[in-house]
């Protein structure tokens, strides 16, 4: 994980606030700990993005994690090291994480947020069929940038359907 993140510190530090220059094993290791326990504590699932090819090659994180309980809302989030980008991995990934949280997660809606101007994440939304449904104003900060983010939902009727 920590080769990946280093390999795409440009991209990545384009639209996510929390990779930086010394990205090292320290901070995947972190990452990993923090896992675990939400894991344990059944508030967010996180995955690694591995290839069929070569599974012990990291392609990036996948994850699906609970926004409210009580009423079965969740949120994906992912990265995809760059120099595997443009060849559907994004889309596979969310595409499994929407299995789980509309399956034995039992989530009723799903939501993406998404950088304004991402246009090839907001592709990964439009290909697995969310809806936009507007703009939510400098919602966080990726250096000293002030970023808006798009919403786009799956509700668990249309993901049937
Ligand atoms: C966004 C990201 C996850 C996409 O991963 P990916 O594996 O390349 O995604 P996919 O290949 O499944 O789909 C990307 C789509 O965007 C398209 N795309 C890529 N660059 C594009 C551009 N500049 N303009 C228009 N479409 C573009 C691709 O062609 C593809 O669409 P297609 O299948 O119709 O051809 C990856 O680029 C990434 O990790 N970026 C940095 C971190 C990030 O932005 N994370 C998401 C935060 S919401």
């Amino acid at each position: 994980m920590t080769e990946a993140v280093q390999a795409s510190l440009a991209e990545l530090g384009q639209w996510l606030p929390w990779p930086h220059a010394r990205y090292d094993r320290m901070d995947a290791t972190r990452f990993v700990r923090d896992s675990m326990r939400s894991w344990r504590e059944q508030r967010a699932y996180d995955f690694a993005i591995r290839g069929h090819d070569d599974p012990n090659r990291h392609l990036g994180n996948v994850s699906i994690w609970f926004t409210s309980r009580q009423f079965r809302v969740g949120e994906i989030g992912y990265w995809v090291r760059s120099d595997v980008t443009g060849q559907g991995v994004a889309t596979e990934a969310t595409a499994a994480m929407l299995s789980l949280g509309f399956g034995s997660l039992d989530m009723h809606r799903i939501t993406l947020r998404i950088a304004v101007g991402n246009v090839s994440s907001e592709r990964v939304a439009e290909k697995l069929g969310f809806t936009h449904e507007g703009v939510l104003r400098q919602v966080i900060k990726v250096g000293n940038q002030w970023v808006d983010h798009s919403i786009f939902s799956l509700l668990a009727s249309e993901y049937r359907r």
